[in-house]
């Protein structure tokens, strides 16, 4: 009997090619939307191994009712939409996606540096609406980038690859928190929470969603940072108090924010947040590149091949690899 591989998504076909190579019997979700959590509980029972996305909750019960997964992949590098406590007591071995994303998630990263610092979002807003009027001499003023201090919460994989963008094309000073001191050609310092809000000038978030980085950065934070401070967060919309935030960014306590991710995916368009002029929303696109799509379809069939022949995963999420 052929092994049988569900895709909870329709992903680019490099991967499902693979698998099919590989001898499985593939099947996909080919409707334009996620499964509900019993239809994707359903198709767990009959399949020997899943692709799963970032929206899919793989949690206890999942798990438990599923038991006979040979593996799971994500097709993430974040994983925290499965119970990885309980995916190791069942012993199922759960595959992520790292480093194939890396550069087009700092890609975004920087991207929303600068559009929420130049006020890209606002200013193409007024440009479309008719409010430009003339040249103007003040208006959409923003931050410049150069020479500013980037500090980095979490200088894993991402943060540390935009580290290197702004510090070799702005000059920019690095400085982060870890978990521990990290080699970097930068001379970037490892300083704690308070004092990475207190100096940096652009705060990014790359760090794991955690129970210890769920809210880690709310009103306490918020308050230490500079008046002209932009904060990033293309890694998960839990990190950040998102009311503190609102409210931060409501009374310009902080000058602009850039989220590629928000608590929940996707946010109302009724949201508070979308009224504001200094936010720049994006819907959860920090690797959606050609590149990184497709070496992540084939990052996870590679994975499943590897799982369901009983070997290590190519990248296997370890409790420890939750740790920035
Ligand atoms: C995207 O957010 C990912 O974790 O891959
Ligand atoms: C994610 O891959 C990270 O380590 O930043």
């Amino acid at each position: 009997m052929k092994n049988k591989v569900f895709i909870t998504r329709s992903i680019l076909p490099a991967g499902i090619e693979l698998l099919r190579s590989a001898g499985f019997e593939v099947s996909v979700n080919d409707l334009d939307r996620a499964l509900s959590y019993e239809e994707l509980k359903e198709k767990g029972h009959s399949a020997d191994a899943l692709i799963t996305m970032l929206s899919d909750r793989i949690d206890e019960e999942f798990l438990t009712y599923n038991s006979h997964l040979k593996v799971i992949s994500n097709y993430a590098v974040g994983t925290n939409n499965i119970n990885i406590t309980k995916a190791h007591e069942l012993k199922i071995p759960i595959g992520n996606t790292p480093d194939v994303l890396t550069e087009a998630t700092a890609e975004v990263a920087l991207g929303l540096m600068i559009s929420a610092t130049r006020n890209f979002f606002s200013a193409n807003a007024c440009a479309q609406n008719g409010e430009w009027i003339d040249w103007h001499p003040t208006k959409h003023l923003g931050h410049g980038l150069r020479g500013k201090t980037l500090g980095i919460v979490g200088l894993g994989r991402i943060g540390m690859r935009l580290a290197e963008m702004c510090s070799s094309a702005f000059k920019m000073k690095i400085i982060y928190t870890a978990n521990s001191d990290k080699i970097n050609s930068m001379s970037a310092t490892r300083v704690d929470l308070a004092e990475l809000c207190t100096q940096s000038d652009f705060i990014s978030l790359h760090t794991p969603l955690t129970d210890k980085t769920r809210n880690l950065i709310g009103k306490k934070e918020l308050n230490a940072m500079k008046k002209s401070a932009v904060l990033i967060n293309t890694s998960r919309g839990e990190i950040i108090n998102q009311e503190d935030l609102f409210f931060a960014l409501q009374e310009k306590n902080i000058f602009a924010a850039g989220l590629d991710v928000t608590t929940p995916e996707p946010l109302p368009v009724e949201h508070g947040l979308f009224k504001l002029k200094n936010v720049m929303i994006l819907p959860h696109i920090g690797s959606a590149t050609y590149e990184a799509r497709n070496a992540m379809s084939i990052l996870a069939a590679e994975n499943i091949i590897a799982g369901i022949n009983g070997s290590e995963l190519k990248s296997w999420v370890d409790k420890k690899d939750l740790l920035p």
